[in-house]
């Protein structure tokens, strides 16, 4: 995938949407629905897009929507490649580069994650603080092309302040909201902040996996979200991580993991997450 590559995507993008977003959007395993009601969309599957690869993961679309919330235009990838598919990292990574090129500045990344706090229950969010690369390989090993970026890019803050708080603003807007209307008996705060880690998958980790990364630090793990950041961070974007958190890391619950429950947890939460998307959005513009 080269840079040319990227340029025509996103060329091909630009002429078919007739729209110039700043923002885009990744939307995680069960997240998808954020993306079916946006204003004036453009629905571009894929499989038309010049260098794009298809997505195969159940609960992923596998389409960019461009369209508006609220008058701000955004780019919403529904459905994104991982790397436990096969994809190589520059096919996984290979949307944020056009995205780059399309002129967006601004990537807001979301997951479904198996949370390694006991307080972090599923169906709440959890900001995500910075990340640990534990998928074994990075996705910008290979020859360096400078249009992208430096060789050694610097990871010390991969995580927008400015856009954190404007999530966590949003969270508790939402929180208060909600209680006030009578919707949560009580305030019930659903964002929390923590450290994502990513594994290559697709098995989901063993209970003695988990407590290893518990003790390395982790508050969630999942199969995605790390190698589009590093992309981005590259490239100089502004990067927002949420993680819907959907079940517990194995072995704390005594019971098995399932897709079909994470993707039940990303459903039940779709609702909350779309408000809080379009508060984001606009406040991020
Ligand atoms: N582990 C890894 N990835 C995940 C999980 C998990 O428990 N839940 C959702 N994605």
């Amino acid at each position: 995938m080269t840079y040319e590559n990227a340029v025509e995507a996103a060329e091909f993008i630009k002429l078919k949407s007739g729209k110039a977003p700043k923002i885009a959007v990744v939307l995680g395993s069960g997240l998808g629905a954020f993306a079916d009601d946006l204003e004036n969309a453009v629905r571009l599957p894929y499989d038309g897009i010049p260098h794009f690869v298809r997505s195969t993961v159940e609960g992923h679309a596998g389409q960019l929507v461009i369209g508006e919330v609220d008058g701000v235009s955004i780019a919403v990838q529904q459905g994104r490649f991982h790397y436990y598919e096969g994809y190589d990292m520059q096919q996984v990574m290979f949307p944020m580069r056009v995205f780059a090129r399309m002129g967006i500045e601004t990537v807001i990344l979301t997951n479904a994650a198996g949370s390694l706090n006991s307080e972090m229950a599923p169906g709440s969010l959890m900001l995500i603080s910075d990340h640990i690369n534990m998928m074994g390989v990075n996705p910008l090993r290979g020859p360096n092309d400078a249009r992208f970026g430096p060789r050694f890019p610097d990871m010390t803050q991969v995580y927008d302040r400015e856009l954190q708080k404007i999530a966590n603003n949003a969270a508790n807007a939402i929180a208060d909201e909600r209680a006030a209307a009578g919707t949560d008996s009580e305030r019930h705060d659903f964002m929390h902040r923590g450290v994502y880690c990513a594994l290559s998958g697709p098995t989901y980790e063993t209970p003695t996996e988990i407590r290893l990364y518990r003790i390395l630090g982790a508050d969630a793990v999942g199969m995605s979200t790390v190698p589009e950041a590093i992309a981005a961070r590259h490239q100089g974007m502004r990067v927002l991580g949420i993680s819907c958190i959907t079940n517990f890391g194995a072995g704390m619950l005594d019971q098995p993991i399932d897709h079909q429950e994470v993707m039940e947890t990303g459903a039940r939460v779709a609702g909350i997450f779309k408000d809080l998307l379009c508060r984001i959005v606009k406040a991020a513009n």
